[in-house]
């Protein structure tokens, strides 16, 4: 076990020396920066944060990498705990896995424990992107390098590195699915949209924006429950201040109960006539369940689609079964291998490979991005099993 956790930390420095030394498979392609994201084609030197060379690497077994997760209650960060602890601990690497809550105090107290634990780097997904900047200070302060994961922590300039995946074609994939199901003219569309304390619920949206809008401008969709949405229809691009009015009126706040009572109201305000074959652009998986299930309780509804995200056991399951069109597949080994990569470069003195970088409002953070797949009934076997993501024993009656 020893001898293999070794072999992984050596495989994944050599893989960070091969990326340092320009070894790395071509920078990703960037989709379009939504309002408040900017990716730059290339890593520039000059905006990676200096490495601070009297950091000293932790010894092995030492409590070097300290993890802050947002919440138990949603399976995808399930998903990431257990990735990380696969990899981490396999490498040799003490590590301690906190969880917030939802709450952004008990996150910020979940960071102070574990600088006072002693860790080098922490990995942070905040709860709320503006709140956690705060803990990025802190531990700024301790010396201890900070990655943001998967969610931007905004407004300060303590963020090292920011680990995450195209989230843009994550809400244009959403959309796409939606275009290319539609004919005709006039389809139902409801929207929903995830937490406004998290950066990627306006990046998710600005995606989905980007591909939906010509076709509302078209005629192919009628949008159902937002009148700021309908406002400002005819806007291809939306400011920040713009989005944050639309996902005022349509966040579920990344809860299954919000997302349930959102659809309920909107449901009960809507007329027959606007329900029918309706298409419905939901933000994550979890969201999407309890959406299809209010949209398949109610007797006008004659068949929807719903979008989601995460590839979620329970969300698969779904599509399998007809109750959800599709979801966005996000390979969280991805999202950790490129984390633990930047942890080990941080931990060693040197700078992590980056393909991008976005802007927090104080600094272009260096960045590393990872791509989407869009999955369906049609390719869930073969994106989800024969890759082996999941064993098919999860699932029943698959394709
Ligand atoms: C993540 C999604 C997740 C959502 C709710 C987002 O920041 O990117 O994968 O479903 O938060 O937790």
């Amino acid at each position: 076990m020893r001898n293999k956790g070794a072999l992984i930390l050596l495989a994944l420095i050599a893989t960070f020396i091969l990326a340092a030394c320009g070894g790395a498979p071509a920078a990703q392609p960037t989709t379009a920066p939504a309002a408040d994201a900017t990716t730059a084609p290339a890593a520039d030197a000059t905006t990676a944060p200096a490495v601070d060379a009297t950091t000293a690497p932790a010894a092995e077994g030492e409590l070097a990498v300290g993890i802050v997760l947002p919440t138990k209650d949603e399976p995808r960060w399930i998903q990431d705990e257990t990735r990380f602890k696969d990899a981490l601990t396999e490498a040799g690497y003490q590590v301690e896995i906190l969880f917030s809550e939802k709450d952004s105090a008990k996150e910020k107290a979940n960071v102070e424990s574990l600088l006072t634990k002693g860790i080098k780097v922490l990995i942070i997904c905040p709860q709320d992107g503006a709140a956690a900047a705060a803990s990025a200070d802190a531990a700024r302060a301790a010396g201890v390098k900070v990655i943001s994961y998967d969610r931007l922590i905004l407004g300060t300039d303590a963020v090292d590195y920011y680990v995450t995946f195209d989230s843009f074609a994550v809400g244009a994939q959403q959309a796409q699915y939606l275009v290319d199901k539609a004919t005709g003219t006039g389809n139902p569309l409801y929207l929903y949209a995830g937490a406004a304390s998290d950066n990627n619920a306006f990046v998710f949206f600005g995606g989905a924006w980007s591909v939906l809008q010509p076709k509302i401008a078209d005629g192919t969709f009628v949008i159902k429950n937002s009148s700021e949405a309908v406002a400002l229809q005819d806007k291809a691009e939306l400011t920040r201040e713009e989005q944050a009015k639309i996902i005022g009126q349509v966040t579920t706040n990344w809860d299954f109960n919000t997302a349930k009572t959102l659809a309920e109201a909107n449901l009960t305000s809507a007329a027959a006539a606007d329900k029918g074959n309706v298409f419905i652009l939901a933000p994550n998986d979890g969201t999407a369940r309890s959406i299809a299930d209010t949209f398949a309780s109610d007797s006008d509804v004659t068949s929807y689609l719903v979008t989601g995200q995460d590839a979620e056991k329970a969300s698969v399951q779904y599509i399998i079964d007809g109750k959800q069109a599709m979801t966005v597949f996000k390979d969280v080994r991805t999202l950790v291998t490129d984390a633990i990569a930047a942890s080990v470069a941080l931990l060693e003195g040197t700078t992590p490979n980056a393909t991008g970088s976005y802007n927090n409002g104080k600094i272009d953070v260096p960045a590393i991005q990872s791509s989407v797949i869009s999955v369906d009934k049609d390719n869930v076997k073969a994106a989800l099993i024969d890759s082996g993501y999941y064993p098919a024993s999860d699932f029943t009656n698959l394709p």
